[in-house]
C-alpha cells in the first residue's frame, strides 16, 4: 500500500476523544417515549478521523428482529482546541439537522442541541431538544443515552439507551 493511504494521526486537538474511535455495535437498545410503544433496536456506530481536528460518525440503527434499517445520523464532532468543550453537528434521515455543543470529562461527554432544523414537510411532533450522554462503561463497553424534548413546554424525556460493544 502507498504511503499516501495510510492512516493519518489523530490530530493532536483530538486526544480527549481518542477513546471515541472505531467501531461500536449494539444488539440490544432499548427505547421509549411518553407517546409511542417502548421498543428494542440495534445500532452501529463509527468515529473515524482523517487527521483533521474533529471526528466523523456515522449511526445506523436497525429493526431488533429483521434487521431492516432505521433511524440514521451523519456528521461530525469537534472539539474546540486545547479546551473540553465540545459541537456535534449531526444529519439525521428524519430530516432533522442538529447542532449540539458540550463538554468531554475524562471518557464522558455530555450534549445538548442549541439548534434544531427542520424539514419544511417534517412529520409532527417537531423535536425542540436532543440531550446525549457517551460514556465508556470499560475499555470495550460504550454507553449512549437520548433524552428528547417534543414541544418548548414539555420537559425532556428519555427516548433511547444502548452499549455498544468495540468491533
Ligand atoms: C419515535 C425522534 C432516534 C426509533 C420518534 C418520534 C420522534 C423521534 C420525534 C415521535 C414521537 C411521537 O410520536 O410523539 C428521534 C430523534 C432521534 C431518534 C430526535 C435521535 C436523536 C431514534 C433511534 C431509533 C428510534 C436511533 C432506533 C430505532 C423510534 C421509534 C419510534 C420513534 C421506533 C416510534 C415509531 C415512530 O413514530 O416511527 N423518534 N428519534 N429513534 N423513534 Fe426516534
Amino acid at each position: 500500500m502507498s504511503s499516501s493511504t495510510a492512516a493519518p494521526p489523530l490530530h493532536e486537538a483530538l486526544t480527549p476523544l481518542a477513546w471515541l474511535v472505531g467501531t461500536w455495535r449494539g444488539e440490544e437498545g432499548t427505547g421509549d417515549y411518553p407517546t409511542i410503544k417502548d421498543f428494542k433496536y440495534k445500532e452501529e456506530v463509527k468515529f473515524d478521523h482523517v487527521g483533521q481536528p474533529n471526528l466523523e460518525f456515522s449511526f445506523n440503527s436497525s429493526h431488533y428482529e429483521t434487521g431492516k434499517p432505521l433511524h440514521r445520523e451523519k456528521g461530525f464532532l469537534k472539539i474546540q482546541p486545547g479546551t473540553s468543550h465540545l459541537a456535534m453537528v449531526n444529519t439525521q434521515n428524519v430530516g432533522i439537522v442538529e447542532l449540539s455543543e458540550g463538554e468531554v470529562k475524562g471518557q464522558e461527554i455530555t450534549l445538548e442541541s442549541h439548534t434544531i432544523g427542520r424539514m419544511t414537510f417534517g412529520k409532527d411532533p417537531a423535536v425542540t431538544k436532543i440531550q446525549r450522554t457517551f460514556r465508556l462503561v470499560d475499555p470495550d463497553t460504550l454507553e449512549q443515552v437520548v433524552h428528547m424534548e417534543t414541544s418548548a413546554t414539555t420537559p425532556a424525556q428519555h427516548h433511547l439507551s444502548i452499549q455498544y460493544k468495540k468491533v
